[in-house]
């Protein structure tokens, strides 16, 4: 769309049960920011949404495994994922919540409008339900044997090995991953979307986009469509969601289809109250250019599926495009939450304070626009120390730096006619890199945006250095003034065109500078600051990644995958009563001993304060009987005693297990033997 009247802009919601990682950062949320810095510099009316997707199995599977409750879960994350953006300067219109009453109300309002129309299909059919739970199994509770690849982990939804969709009903073996049950068919109504109806129209839009989407995108959704598209339910038997506002529909709720991308106009309607605004606008009116920014992960659903749902509405615009980015690895390995393989955007946030644009402009250099790409650390120190420090912070704080000692800081006055054709140059330049880092940010590469804005530094700093202003401030000072003039234009120009990557190095600019830099390089425009400006001091815009970061950070994902594999699955929920059974009490070792043909056992004699025991303990691969002498241990009392190679045990000290599987004894600091540890 040429010259919209206004943009919606919005990037997926991220399920809020579990931090931000860098790959997500350079799939949805940085590239939209860029785009939408830029839409904002360029004086559009934009409105650039986002927020926590707090609904979907992800949050009550966790919930379940942690023993807490998914309200637990998504306070915690939405304030730790909105915080994380903050600091970033990920700059959201709004950072809603699906948990609001007005999302409730848009989702629902919208799923009544498609029942009232009409436009579903509400059939019973077969769902996996778990007995022992006594409730249905969303796909994501469901694992099985994928019939693709045989992996024996696939997902209900998905197998993650070989990237086949799947339905429940497709895996071999199924279990409910809530009991660890086999789970039964059992009769449930659902309202579905004809999907296969919509088929020929969406099949024609999307040929209609052919050449202005990315081809990652309109491939995956043309191959989808000529697979063939099947109805697809947009309710679910679940009690954490949006309730289906049917009376015949209870204990039903919607979706993820129905909920977390209206959750981008629930965003809208809330931002618009906030600021009095008419959210209709952003959502209905056809010269709005609506933009979804997602990972590869969510093609079908912003391209297929949310269309459908919004043209069978038939209020609403349609996405003019879904630049979605394909996936950053890691590494040489895939992110990958549950491994911990992954660079968290909060600890780098706490870890690296004051380098947000380091990793904002690694990842923009290393987007996954047509296909996925990686992260490295050894890329991140060789992009800043070679472009942002040598080149980039090089320039400007040469520029900066001989200004003040040679004109007091004072941008010189020059005679525009005595400027050289290389000075023209430097200037025509400027406003080319303007125009070509406007264009490829309006088309979606970011990348070739931010090596444009690298090459006008590069440009700069040569000039600079082959113009060789401190050979000629002895002899003449003239050539000195237009040289820094043009050099401080270049600057000028350059800070306003790093404004949509950069915009913590673009503060200090304004410092050093002296002047607001809050709009673009326009086609007509000579000069970005006025001579006789008073620039600031002098700051270090970027410093040295050294060798010990780099080794440190490789070292901890290292460390990490490590701890991961340590990590036993929790046990079944106990009681209080249960615990309190246990009598355990503080002790220390008295004695020890090997017993005969029983390689792993020590006969350990124990003062337990009221009594002295014998207990037999598995750790006599790990120590010596000598060693152990004196040491303060926990023992469990009330355990019955058993027989262990004809001794007879009366009781077990606790031991912690590493990841390698090396034995800690649970010490007791010594307290004394015979306190009771509760
Ligand atoms: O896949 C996800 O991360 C979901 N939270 C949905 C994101 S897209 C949406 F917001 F429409
Ligand atoms: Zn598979």
């Amino acid at each position: 769309m040429n010259n919209p009247a206004r943009y919606t802009v919005t990037s997926a919601l991220p399920y809020a049960n579990g931090p931000l990682h860098i790959g997500h950062l350079a799939g949805a949320y940085l590239p939209a920011d860029i785009y939408v810095r830029y839409l904002r510099l360029m004086g559009k009316d934009v409105v650039w949404v986002c927020g926590s997707d707090e609904h979907g199995a992800a949050i009550t599977l966790k919930a379940k495994k942690e023993n807490t409750t998914p309200k637990a879960i998504i306070d915690k994350y939405h304030h730790l994922i909105k915080d994380t953006f903050k600091r970033l300067k990920i700059d959201f219109d709004i950072y809603h919540r699906t948990s609001e009453p007005i999302h409730y109300q848009t989702s629902q309002d919208i799923f009544l409008k498609l029942h009232e129309k009409g436009e579903f299909v509400v059939q019973e059919s077969e769902q996996y339900f778990d007995e022992e739970a006594q409730q249905f199994l969303a796909d994501r509770y469901i694992t099985g044997t994928c019939p693709k690849c045989a992996n024996p982990n696939a997902y209900g939804d998905q197998c993650e090995k070989c990237g086949s969709t799947l339905n429940p009903t497709d895996l071999i073996e199924p279990k409910s991953t809530i009991s660890g049950s086999v789970p039964v068919l059992k009769k449930t109504k659902h309202w579905y979307l004809p999907l296969d109806k919509y088929s020929p129209w969406l099949e024609k839009w999307i040929d209609e986009k052919e050449g202005e989407w990315k081809i990652n995108v309109s491939g995956q959704c043309k191959s989808w469509i000529k697979g063939g598209l099947q109805p697809r339910a947009m309710t679910r038997d679940l009690d954490w969601g949006i309730p289906v506002p049917l009376e015949e529909a209870k204990n039903k709720v919607l979706y993820v289809w129905l909920d977390a991308p209206i959750g981008y106009i629930s965003a809208t309607r809330q931002w618009a109250a906030d600021n009095g605004k008419n959210w209709e606008l952003y959502w209905k009116d056809k010269e709005t250019k609506l933009v979804h920014f997602i990972g590869k992960d969510n093609i079908v659903f912003h391209c297929i599926i949310f269309p459908a749902i919004l043209q069978a509405h038939g209020d609403y615009i349609l996405p003019d495009n879904v630049p979605a980015n394909e996936f950053m690895n890691l590494q040489g390995d895939k992110i990958s939450t549950s491994r911990n393989w992954a660079v968290w955007a909060h600890e780098y946030v706490d870890e690296l304070p004051g380098k947000e644009d380091e990793l904002r402009y690694t990842l923009i250099a290393n987007f996954p626009e047509t296909k996925d790409s990686e992260f490295t650390w050894n890329d991140y120190q060789s992009r800043v120390n070679n472009e942002l420090v040598a080149t980039l912070g090089n320039f400007v704080n040469r520029v900066v730096v001989l200004t003040h000692k040679y004109f007091q800081g004072i941008v010189p006055y020059v005679n525009t006619a005595t400027l050289t054709p290389w000075d023209h140059a430097i200037i025509d330049k400027v406003r080319a890199s303007g125009k070509l880092v406007g264009e490829s940010i309006e088309v979606f590469r970011f990348r070739d945006a931010l090596n444009e804005m690298m090459e006008l530094a590069r440009v700069g700093n040569k000039y600079l250095g082959d113009q060789e202003p401190w050979k000629l401030i002895k002899t003449d000072e003239e050539a000195v003034q237009r040289i820094m003039y043009v050099a401080l234009q270049c600057v000028a120009g350059l800070a306003r065109i790093m404004q949509p990557f950069l915009p913590f190095a673009v503060e200090k600019l304004e410092d050093m500078l002296n002047i607001p830099i809050r709009s673009w390089v326009n086609a007509d425009e000579e000069e970005w600051i006025a001579p006789g400006t008073q620039l600031g001091e002098a700051q270090i815009l970027f410093t040295k990644i050294e060798d010990s970061l780099v080794a440190e950070q490789i070292a901890k994902l290292e460390a990490s995958k490590a701890v991961t594999k340590s990590y036993d699955a929790v046990k079944e929920t106990i009681q209080f009563d249960d615990f309190t059974k246990l009598d355990i009490r503080t002790g220390r070792i008295l004695a020890a001993e090997k017993i005969e043909k029983a390689k792993k056992l020590l006969k350990l004699t124990v003062d337990v304060g009221f009594e002295t025991r014998t207990i037999v303990s598995g750790i006599a691969e790990h120590f010596t009987p000598e060693e152990v002498i004196g040491t303060s241990v926990s023992v469990v009392v009330n355990l019955a005693p058993r027989e262990l190679k004809g001794v007879l045990s009366q009781g077990m000290i606790l031991m912690a297990e590493d990841e390698k599987g090396k034995l800690y004894f649970v010490g007791n600091d010594g307290v004394g033997s015979g306190f009771a540890i509760r």
